[in-house]
């Protein structure tokens, strides 16, 4: 890597050179998969940037890979009309299908040339990139749209540019290569890979929340979300399937096409080829099920598109999809078997799981043996008796699910009603359900199956990271009654792991040092790894930065919580529910006592406007609206769009109308910009 001198005198020239390195190391990572440098080097690179950038301001570009994250949380999305519509595709579900689209492709295409390029077909969601010309003949992203209702979509400019694979400035020289204009259009789609999606998901359920259905819901949830460091941190991927120039597709055809997007720096499919016939086009369809469950992320069929521009033009459009163009869906892969039980697990909230043995069963590329059935009202809804027998899918979804009960004269209804527990199966205790909750609980606070599942929550990567603590470990340290509690953990000894099953001196020993050193995981993991109900990572961290010990977290109040970002009544609540239990706080003393680090860095900001909220109206002098509210909130003040009793000062300037009589109703202190600026100390 060339590196150039770090301590150059030439800030500009050091910060070109910066950026092109990190432009070239994000190319090799998110679009080649090949990086060079480790995670850290590049690290290293952007906080150089970003400090050059912090000490010269007037070197920042739009384009600068610093800039990703840069956009303020949206209000809403704009709508924009796509300069040519966004089609859908016409589908097929087996060979004679494909067989009957071929043959009037070539029936249309005359003495053309009939031959097509073979894609995946992603499951995602489409969305169109406008590049528009840039300074030094090269080109910049502008916007970014969904496809919306396929004549319009929504303006999502500042979260696509979080997608590490979509480049943010072409150069010229790279545009010239492919013989492209400084103005043309990408379209793709924007997936979100399984590992994102499991991740989320864990910690949707970490929060006390419903999981995400598929990728590609949670992908679309995604990009619609309003602040953009959550969608930098869901690490979308965007593939790029089509060029557009002044709203024609790219006249070289598809293969050219793809060829060109991958010489521009998109990040292309890799899995694709060129097919002449059905028998070619099945067996593509063949090798791409085979890969399916190793790719990563999700594909629900394989596209076919007529390569020749000139064909494309010929074959033309039907009112919603081209004629040059068909997608065969992978049927849901999907098989009978029978339920022979249904096991009850509890977990570390005492919630109770129903789910389903099954007779094992190969279903879309692995063997099936349980199936989840959420809760008893799921079991009501499909009707299921002990003993019948079920359809198991695997379809856009990872985790297979019973989507019916098969009832036919191979498949005899079972006979037993299931009856869903009264009490813990773990403990015997009685379950309850609160009103508005679908799940039963088991409220015994000493009930084994949650300290198993609170040990186990406690040591798992993302939270303490204490390696080695899995199933037959907690097990046995519960089974000898080695651990009655988190705190426990800390205090084991060499020889009472070596007496374990599986335990030898090297392993009891780096057992021990991998919780040794959990002590030092900080804050925010420790917070999440008490298990309180909805702090999950991203709550966690902002509880840690903005009270800095875990000892001012269980000093404040529900409103000094809810000053904390996304901490809201629900939250706070439980929160204060959790360190009202005596039992809880000596946990965390004897956690402190064993020496497991409780503080953080608090975030700096300078707080002179702390706790204050302000409302702003009327037209001020020198600041517009943006201004005042970015420099009020830099000092840690709030801003909000309406007048209260809660309202520390109004901020009037001209023509200021009804909020100004509001607040004078109410004698809220009225300020001039002058006087907040003088509050501001500037
Ligand atoms: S081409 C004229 N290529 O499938 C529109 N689409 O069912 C043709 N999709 O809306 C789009 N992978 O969101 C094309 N390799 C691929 C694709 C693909 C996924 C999606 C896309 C489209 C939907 C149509």
């Amino acid at each position: 890597m060339a590196e150039g001198p770090k301590t150059s005198s030439n800030p500009a020239k050091r910060a070109e050179h910066l950026r092109a390195e990190l432009v070239r190391h994000e190319h090799l990572y998110y679009v080649l998969d090949a990086p060079e440098i480790s995670d850290q080097a590049y690290d290293a690179l952007m906080n150089e940037l970003e400090q050059i950038e912090a000490r010269h301001p007037e070197l920042v570009t739009p384009d600068s890979p610093s800039q990703r994250v840069g956009g303020k949380p949206a209000e809403g999305f704009k709508k924009v009309r796509h300069s040519r519509p966004m089609l859908s595709l016409d589908n097929a579900y087996s060979a004679e299908e494909l067989a009957d689209w071929d043959h009037r492709a070539h029936d249309l295409a005359g003495s053309l040339p009939v031959e097509y390029t073979a894609e995946l077909k992603l499951d995602g969601l489409s969305v169109a990139l406008q590049f528009v010309a840039a300074e030094h003949g090269g080109a910049r992203l502008a916007a970014g749209v969904t496809r919306g209702d396929g004549q319009e979509g929504e303006d999502v400019t500042t979260n696509i540019r979080t997608i590490r694979s979509v480049p943010l400035a072409i150069s010229a020289d790279k545009l010239k290569k492919a013989g492209l204009p400084q103005a043309f259009e990408v379209r793709g789609e924007v997936v979100m890979p399984e590992e994102g999606f499991l991740r989320l998901n864990e910690e949707r359920e970490r929060e006390g929340l419903p999981p995400a259905v598929n990728p590609r819901n949670a992908a679309a949830g995604t990009l619609r979300t309003l602040e953009p460091s959550i969608v930098a941190n869901r690490r979308l991927v965007f593939f790029a399937y089509f060029l557009l120039i002044n709203g024609e597709y790219f006249a070289a055809g598809q293969t050219a096409t793809l060829d060109a997007l991958t010489a521009l720096g998109f990040r292309v499919n890799p899995h694709r080829g060129r097919v002449q016939t059905v028998d070619d086009m099945m067996k593509f369809i063949a090798d791409a099920e085979k890969r399916r469950a190793t790719l990563g992320y999700e594909i629900d069929g394989i596209v076919f598109k007529v390569d020749g521009h000139a064909t494309q033009l010929r074959l033309g459009y039907t009112g919603r999809a081209p004629r040059w163009a068909i997608a065969y869906k992978f049927t849901a892969q999907s098989a009978i078997t029978q339920v022979e039980g249904i096991l009850i697990t509890v977990g570390r909230s005492g919630k109770l799981t129903p789910t389903a043995m099954l007779t094992p069963v190969f279903v879309g590329g692995v063997t099936v043996s349980r199936a989840t059935l959420h809760n008893a009202d799921f079991i009501d809804r499909l009707g299921l008796l002990l003993g019948d027998w079920v359809k198991v899918e695997r379809g856009g979804d990872v985790i297979p699910k019973v989507a019916e009960v098969v009832s036919d004269a191979d498949h005899p209804r079972g006979k037993k009603r299931f009856e869903f527990p009264t009490n813990c199966p773990e403990c015997g205790n009685p379950v309850v359900r609160a009103e508005d909750e679908v799940d039963w609980r088991c409220v015994n606070a000493d009930c084994p199956a949650k300290l198993r599942e609170s040990l186990l929550h406690f040591g798992s990567r993302g939270v303490m990271n204490i390696e080695g603590l899995g199933d037959a470990a907690v097990q046995q340290l519960l089974e000898r009654k080695l651990v009655t509690s988190v705190a426990d953990l800390y205090a084991l000894t060499e020889e009472q792991l070596v007496g374990l099953e599986r335990f030898a001196e090297k392993s009891a020993r780096a057992l021990l040092a991998e919780i040794e050193n959990s002590k030092k995981a900080g804050l925010a993991r420790l917070l999440m790894g008490l298990g309180i109900r909805y702090v999950g990572e991203r709550t966690a961290e902002l509880l840690a930065q903005e009270f800095g010990s875990i000892d001012a977290v269980m000093a404040a109040n529900a409103q000094e919580l809810e000053r904390v970002e996304e901490v809201g009544p629900r939250i706070s609540e439980a929160i204060l529910e959790f360190f009202s239990r005596p039992a809880n706080r000596v946990l965390v003393e004897k956690l402190k006592g064993a020496g497991v680090v409780m503080t953080a860095e608090k975030r700096q900001r300078t707080s002179q406007l702390e706790g204050l909220t302000f409302v702003l109206t009327g037209t001020l002098p020198k600041l517009t609206r943006d201004e005042a509210k970015q420099k009020i909130e830099a000092a840690g003040g709030k801003v909000s769009g309406s007048v209260s009793k809660k309202t520390s000062y109004l901020v009037a300037g001209e023509e200021a109308g009804s909020k100004l009589d509001k607040a004078q109703q109410l004698k809220v202190p009225i300020l001039d910009e002058a006087e907040l600026l003088k509050l501001l100390g500037s």
